[in-house]
């Protein structure tokens, strides 16, 4: 089966084969760029017009059409089928069946290799946007709770064996400041990716009279990219930020991880809502963290697109090789599911309870104060490897005799250090443990609720 002419048809002579058209076409996937291709074409045609590349007659006939043609497309009237081959040529071709030879004009100084990173760098500039703002979102999320638990300690894990009394708000804002690198990487990544690729042409540039300043502030792009081969050829800034998405993916995914656990009956530290969990199509108990397990799983699927786009990437000879027309699959797939995730991920957090009263029982084991009494002797003067050697043997005493650090007698306290004063009873406390740790960084009241306040003030600047 062969089919339709080609607007590159000229040097051919036979016309492309059924199958190599339905191969080769990307249209069912580029399609979602189509107001970003029109968007560039305005621009391109109103600078060619500004250049005396085409007239102004021509520009405004152009530029009226082709916003007609995004009125159609958004209302679904105009259908695009693989003979179109991309995104372009389908724009293209719509806009010369609908005004003829001038709308053939609308491609001097200009190729599809530069016009594919202009659609993408417009896409990726707005998208990146809109998961900043939904990052936003989750951090308020995460401060209200951090704010409303305050009150909330639970045990701290290393090796996922207790380790210290911490406040839930500081666990929280664990993953604030995890999610707030996530907004700087981005904005990193928006920095450079926020350059015009227009006017490399196929990748040596063009030998009309074009302005490529002009362009670039129409766009609003703030740099002009500087090598027109580097221009068609680079595709940094998709990996660039398929890797911050996949790092932000990871930070969602440890989140789960825990709240997997932590409503297991075992952990009973947190009750996720029925309408954010499942049921299981044979065990009638059963009440599934199901949300959170799919997040922890399409992290995987992020970093396949990661391996995809630097796979893709490392062997190709300069400059535009067709190969880099698989770039798109894997960025539109990393952004709808890192979109996703945040999304649900944020209203699944909002719709969770958690039970202070079991995270306090389990803070209550695993001598989870015993640092505490080695600083306390630190702070009477005992260097801290004799401290920990004393606290350890405390530690010790307990499990012999089934007892917590709480349930000791200062007596007892006494046989291992004779230092000891009814201080010790104090030191062992829970909260005053939190307490304790003032210091920037720290686990006590008062330094998470001077973090709370500090993060509310630099979201406000985003
Ligand atoms: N659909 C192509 C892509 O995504 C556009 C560029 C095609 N350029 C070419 N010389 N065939 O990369």
């Amino acid at each position: 089966m062969t089919t339709g002419k080609k607007p590159w048809s000229g040097r051919f002579q036979q016309s492309t084969a059924g199958d190599v058209e339905e191969f080769t076409s990307s249209i069912h996937f580029d399609r979602r760029l189509y107001s970003y291709d029109i968007e560039g074409s305005i621009a391109h045609a109103t600078m060619l017009a500004g250049q005396n590349i085409i007239s102004q007659k021509e520009a405004k006939k152009i530029v009226s059409t082709l916003k007609e043609i995004l009125k159609d497309i958004e209302k679904g009237k105009l259908k695009f089928m693989a003979a179109d081959e991309d995104i372009h040529m389908a724009i293209e071709k719509e806009l010369i069946r609908r005004i003829g030879e001038t709308g053939g004009k609308l491609h001097s100084a200009r190729s599809r290799n530069d016009q594919i990173v202009l659609d993408v760098r417009l896409y990726l500039r707005a998208e990146i946007k809109k998961i900043v703002s939904l990052l936003v979102s989750l951090q308020l999320r995460l401060l209200e709770i951090a704010k409303r638990e305050i009150k909330t300690i639970m045990p701290g894990y290393t090796h996922m064996q207790k380790a210290q009394p911490v406040l839930l708000s500081h666990y929280f804002l664990a993953f604030g400041e995890m999610f707030s690198r996530d907004i700087q990487r981005l904005k990193d990544c928006l920095g450079r990716l926020n350059v015009l690729p227009l006017g490399a042409a196929a990748l040596a540039g063009t030998g009309l009279p074009i302005d490529r300043s002009r362009t670039a502030k129409m766009l609003g792009f703030t740099e002009i990219s500087k090598n027109s081969m580097d221009t068609v050829a680079d595709r940094d800034f998709i990996a660039e930020f398929i890797f911050a998405a996949s790092l932000n993916m990871m930070h969602l995914s440890r989140f789960c991880e825990d709240l997997v656990l932590w409503s297991s009956d075992e952990f009973g530290f947190v009750e996720i809502s029925d309408a954010y969990t499942t049921g299981s199509s044979i065990m009638p108990q059963k009440k599934n963290p199901d949300v959170a397990e799919l997040i922890r799983g399409k992290t995987g699927r992020v970093y396949g697109d990661l391996v995809a786009i630097l796979t893709i990437m490392k062997g190709l000879p300069m400059t535009y090789n067709r190969d880099l027309q698989e770039d798109k699959e894997p960025l539109f797939d990393a952004v709808d599911t890192l979109k996703n995730c945040l999304t649900i991920f944020a209203e699944m957090i909002k719709h969770m309870e958690f039970n202070s009263v079991r995270m306090l029982m389990a803070a209550r084991g695993g001598f989870s104060t015993a640092t505490d009494i080695a600083e306390h002797l630190v702070a009477k003067g005992v260097p801290f490897r004799r401290a920990h050697e004393i606290a350890g043997k405390i530690v010790a005493y307990c499990l012999g005799n089934k007892k917590r650090l709480d349930e000791l007698t200062l007596k007892e306290y006494r046989e291992f250090y004779k230092g000891f004063n009814l201080d010790i009873k104090n030191i062992i406390e829970l909260d005053k443990a939190v307490n304790m740790r003032r210091h920037i960084g720290g686990t006590a009241t008062a330094a998470v609720l001077k973090r709370i306040k500090e993060f509310e003030k630099d979201l406000r600047k985003i």
